[in-house]
């Protein structure tokens, strides 16, 4: 299948060179993309749209030669039904293909396919955060064994350069706390709630009408597309083996109204954060679970599907990236700044630098230190308050402020604590739900940077 080679593109600045002594340099890469779904069709169209611009950065063509679709009979809008194929695992191994693109998304087949293309030497290019989340020490050695990148920009926040920003520009930085709005889907249901006045439901239908949400929209709202995410960010800022099965994971499906109105009024937005951070010297916290945001925070004004990070360093201070954190082209722009990328780097006969090597120690989620946020809801009467705040007391969470609602004979009682730790929070909240007085336990919320 391989054609001629491109046009001449000797003199470019930005072409790169051979290493003495390499391999000769392919005179056009051939790509294989596995997955035509959106994002597919959308790489298909900007690298014919950009053929000549591309071609100039890396010093060499980049074609598709071939695309794996379950149906490839089906016409896909976009994908010429000439690269179409059923084969996944023969574009994998196909000698015209030089570097994988791998947009199926989940962990099987995909681990396999790409453990068979890096074993080949051949580089891999993945939005996937399920499998590096799930497999990535594996297939970052099978990266290091065949010498070959492993490249994932568009796993993370789709458009937004995080990725290579922590891995490259943040390299020398020591990095204390990353704070990512990093899942479209729950951000815009919590601004619609927030700004729209919506319920949770409402705000899930919309989200699903408008695409964002799928049909089972469980892993974005119970947070565990945002904790692969989490996983990937904190392996790469702390140099550290984490998977998905470390990140302390709670998502938005339980939060009301009245928690938003609450959080507004005490000058909040509640939001759902993917938070990695050093704790104890080289032990790494991650968790994901909704928190009550200052208003003031840059992380708050990150609306509708839009995602973001928060980056707290020793040297660098704060910074945050911004962006669209999904779609078809904002995603596909990320995968082809690491296809030419992996381009540039079979030409140079060099790959990007190998992943974490060693697991990360990770601090135990009972051991956090937040203030808290917690609603309750109580009977109306004389004594329940102090019964309420003996419990606290009893377990060391000191009270910074309460504010009671009445509804009737029952009331709300809204609670904010100083900081305290995770495990003395749920001793109390145990202890509370087996107060007579006590009707429920509401929603209970960590406070992001409150004192
Ligand atoms: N479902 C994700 C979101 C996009 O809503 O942000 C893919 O990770």
């Amino acid at each position: 299948m391989r054609g001629g080679c491109a046009g001449s593109v000797s003199g470019m600045d930005s072409a790169p060179s051979p290493a003495p002594g390499a391999a000769p340099a392919p005179q056009r890469i051939g790509v294989g993309i596995l997955g035509g779904g959106t994002v597919g069709a959308a790489l298909v169209g900007l690298l014919d749209e950009r053929r000549a611009e591309i071609t100039a950065r890396c010093g060499t063509e980049i074609v598709p030669v071939a695309v794996a679709v379950r149906s490839p009979d089906r016409p896909r809008p976009g994908v010429p039904a000439g690269l179409l194929t059923g084969d996944a695992a023969a574009v994998v191994a196909d000698p015209d293909v030089d570097v994988v693109v791998e947009l199926i998304g989940g962990t099987d087949p995909v681990r396999q396919l790409l453990l068979a293309a890096l074993a080949g030497g051949k580089p891999v290019v993945t939005a996937n955060k399920e499998v590096l989340a799930t497999h990535g020490a594996e297939l970052f050695a099978a990266a290091r064994a065949g010498g070959a990148d492993l490249l994932f920009e568009a796993a993370v926040g789709g458009a937004i350069p995080i990725v290579r920003s922590l891995r490259e520009s943040l390299a020398g930085e020591s990095v204390q706390r990353i704070m990512g709005i990093v899942n479209g889907t729950t951000n815009y249901i919590l601004s619609r709630m927030t700004t729209g006045g919506s319920g949770y439901a409402d705000a899930l239908a919309e989200a699903q009408a408008l695409g964002y949400a799928e049909a089972d929209p469980r892993a974005d709202v119970e947070g565990h597309d945002a904790a692969a995410k989490a996983a990937i960010m904190a392996g790469i800022v702390f140099g550290a083996e984490v998977t998905a099965a470390d990140v302390h994971c709670e998502g938005i499906s339980t939060l009301s109204a009245g928690d938003i109105t609450f959080a507004r009024r005490l000058g909040h937005v509640i939001k759902l954060l993917a938070i990695a951070e050093r704790v104890d010297g080289d032990a790494i916290a991650v968790r994901v679970h909704p928190a009550m945001v200052p208003e003031d925070h840059p992380l708050a004004s990150v609306r509708d599907s839009f995602n973001a990070v928060f980056v707290e360093g020793d040297a660098c201070g704060e910074l945050m990236l911004y962006g669209r954190g999904a779609g078809g082209r904002p995603t596909a722009s990320a995968v082809l700044g690491d296809l030419i990328d992996a381009a540039a780097n079979l030409r140079r006969g060099a790959a990007t630098g190998p992943g974490p090597t060693a697991p990360a120690r990770i601090h135990p989620i009972g051991e956090l230190r937040a203030a808290y946020y917690l609603a309750l809801e109580v009977i109306d009467r004389p004594g329940v308050l102090a019964a309420v705040a003996g419990l606290f007391g009893r377990h060391g969470v000191s009270i910074r402020s309460m504010e009671q609602e009445g509804l009737g004979d029952q009331a709300r009682i809204i609670f904010i604590t100083h900081v305290a730790c995770e495990s003395d929070m749920r001793a109390t909240l145990e202890d509370l739900r087996h107060l007579e007085a006590v009707r429920q336990v509401g929603s209970v919320l960590r406070v992001i940077a409150d004192e």
